[in-house]
């Protein structure tokens, strides 16, 4: 096996007899081509891998399509409530994937009834957005964000458009004004909290982020309006303000990075791949193959930190100990040999896990909304700049150092200048 991710010999992980071989997620060479890295897993250890996070803390990465849907469908084995983790011991505080296995009291750790009362009430209010309106909204977004660079001729689009618009959609559709210093103020500490730069404070943002979701709670409670805030406070569950701020942080940041990513990595299939170069402008069909396909071959939420077994278990040929951390191998699965025979990845159907499966999944409304959002995102930026192209060659643009999520560092185009 080529060295893609690296081994090690003296780590807790190794130190584990079923840990043996582990392979580092990570490095270098498997930003660019974790296809690689899945394959040569799968072939060395099957449909279960054992790797190591960030520190050497051991974890199973599932690779199999039929595994991941075990898994996800098998909560009663396999959990989410992260504090069963057999490794806490080994944890230091700053751990860097502590922001997503950290136990909050929100919808992603609650299991059972719980669960289903406070993923119930999500639904329910996402199910409320008009997606004729939610379209027009992103329209107007999109038509506001190409206007700041339309003139200049040349643009970087992943930090310009692909994150800033589904951020801007997802604080719209939770009620806040469509404009305004407290909406322009809520964007931007979201945006350190989620994504800090150089010179950011993401702990200081996140704060400002919850005092400013409650504030907007506490609004909404006086005034009801047309938004999930207000639904899901008139909701009959009667979740508490506490409760509805934890889960509107979450669906904010689960609605914007995927969604931004999904943006980025189908305008760059679309402005790097010839069979879709001819009918870019104006292809309808095509920007919807190009939105399919990224969700089988560059899956936004490429791995998903996951699921804690429940008690000693096999899967795909492992023994999994109660407290093990799996982690869903989503873009994996999507290209897993044994749902492929003939090694050539589909597109066409919407089988694949890109959304996840099971009582944990994308909530059933949720990955519509995102479809309404890049389709009208990439659609409007085609439109308004159809002569758009890349501004380096393909083979410069890289991925973000992210086992977690696909996406690019940057997305530089050029184009003929549009005066407004
Ligand atoms: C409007 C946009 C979106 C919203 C509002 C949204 C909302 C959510 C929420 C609330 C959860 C937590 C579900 C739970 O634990 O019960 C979730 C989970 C998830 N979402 Fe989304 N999401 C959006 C877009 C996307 C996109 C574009 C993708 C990927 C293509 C995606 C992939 C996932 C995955 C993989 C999970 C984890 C499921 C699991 O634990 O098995 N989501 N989403």
């Amino acid at each position: 096996m080529t060295d893609t991710g690296s081994r090690t010999s003296r780590t807790p992980g190794a130190g584990c007899p079923a840990h043996a071989g582990a392979v580092r997620l990570g490095g270098l060479e498997y930003q660019q081509t974790p296809a690689r890295l899945y394959r040569e897993l799968r072939r060395e250890h099957g449909a279960v891998a054992p790797v190591l996070l960030d520190g050497d803390i051991p974890a199973w990465l599932v690779l199999g399509y039929a595994e991941v849907s075990y898994v996800t469908a098998h909560d009663e084995l396999f959990a989410r409530d992260s504090r069963r983790w057999n490794q806490w011991a080994n944890i230091p505080e700053d751990w860097p994937l502590m922001p997503f296995v950290g136990y909050q009291p929100s919808v992603l750790f609650t299991e059972g009834e719980e669960h289903r009362r406070r993923a119930g009430v999500i639904t329910q209010a996402l199910e409320g957005v008009d997606q004729f309106q939610l379209s027009r909204d992103c329209r107007q977004l999109a038509d506001q964000l190409i206007a700041s660079f339309a003139g200049s001729g040349q643009a970087e689009l992943m930090n310009m458009y692909a994150h800033a618009l589904p951020m801007r959609a997802a604080v719209q559709m939770c009620g806040m004004p469509h404009a305004g210093d407290a909406t322009h103020q809520l964007v931007e500490d979201l945006r350190i909290s989620l994504d800090a730069g150089e010179g950011d404070d993401p702990v200081a943002a996140y704060m400002r982020v919850g005092e400013q979701i409650q504030q907007l709670v506490k609004e909404k409670r006086q005034r009801h309006g047309p938004d999930i805030t207000s639904r899901m406070l008139q909701h009959r569950a009667g979740l508490t303000d506490d409760e509805i701020v934890q889960d509107l942080i979450t669906i904010i940041a689960a609605a914007q990075q995927p969604t931004a990513n999904w943006i980025c990595n189908t305008l760059r299939l679309l402005l790097t791949d010839e069979r879709f170069a001819l009918s870019v402008s104006g292809g309808r069909l095509s920007v919807g193959e190009a939105l399919s396909e990224v969700l089988w071959l560059d899956t936004p939420t490429q791995n998903f930190i996951g699921r804690w077994a429940v008690r000693d278990t096999q899967l795909g040929g492992q023994l999994i100990r109660a407290g093990d951390c799996v982690v869903l191998g989503l873009a994996a699965a999507n290209t897993d040999p044994q749902i492929w025979p003939e090694s050539h990845v589909g597109a066409e159907s919407s089988a694949h896990l890109s959304f996840s499966s099971g009582e944990h999944r994308c909530p059933y409304p949720a990955p519509l909304l995102a479809d309404v959002i890049a389709r009208t995102a990439v659609e409007t930026l085609l439109e308004r700049l159809p002569d758009m192209v890349l501004a380096v060659e393909p083979e410069e643009l890289s991925w973000r150092p992210s086992v977690w999520m696909r996406g690019l560092h940057a997305l530089p185009v050029e184009f003929t200048p549009v005066m407004q």
